[in-house]
């Protein structure tokens, strides 16, 4: 069974209560019970993990690297100017989709650029919770055709 693993940075455990006219009103606990049920439902085994600390997030990216297939994040804000997340995703060979509950090129100037977009396989963003559900099938298709 392949393994993915679900990265929430900074303030997205604040799902929910956290502007949700941009981010929605489902709570980060619901969006996760979804995610990891449309996992299951696709034969995935998956973990999730989030944290508000750039280097937590590193080290976690470095650890998947040996014991998961894929991963998909949600960087936060640390998407628009973390290099250091960029270079852990360009260092480790699993595949990395980005994904972003909001559409950061119709929101302010600053979250129109991603550093980390050019190591990642691809990006989602714009479909609010959708967007984890449509990464996780891209992410099991996509294992699928590597194997
Ligand atoms: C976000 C977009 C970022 O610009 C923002 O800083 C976030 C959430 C999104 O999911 O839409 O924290 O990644």
């Amino acid at each position: 069974m392949k393994k993915i693993l679900v990265i929430h940075g900074p303030n997205l455990n604040l799902l929910g209560e956290r502007e949700p006219g941009v981010y929605g009103s489902d709570t980060f606990d619901s969006i996760n019970d979804e995610i990891l049920a449309i996992a299951v439902e696709k034969g995935l085994h998956c973990e999730i993990f989030q944290s508000n600390h750039e280097g937590e997030i590193i080290d976690q990216l470095h650890l998947a690297r040996k014991s998961f297939d894929g991963v998909i994040l949600n960087a936060g804000a640390y998407t628009h100017y973390s290099y250091a997340i960029r270079d852990a995703i360009a260092a480790i060979k699993i595949p990395v989709i980005e994904v972003h509950l909001s559409n950061i090129h119709a929101r302010d100037e600053f979250r129109h650029t991603s550093v980390i977009a050019p190591v990642c396989v691809g990006q989602i963003a714009g479909f609010g919770k959708r967007s984890y559900f449509l990464a996780v099938e891209a992410m099991k298709e996509m294992l699928e055709d590597a194997k």
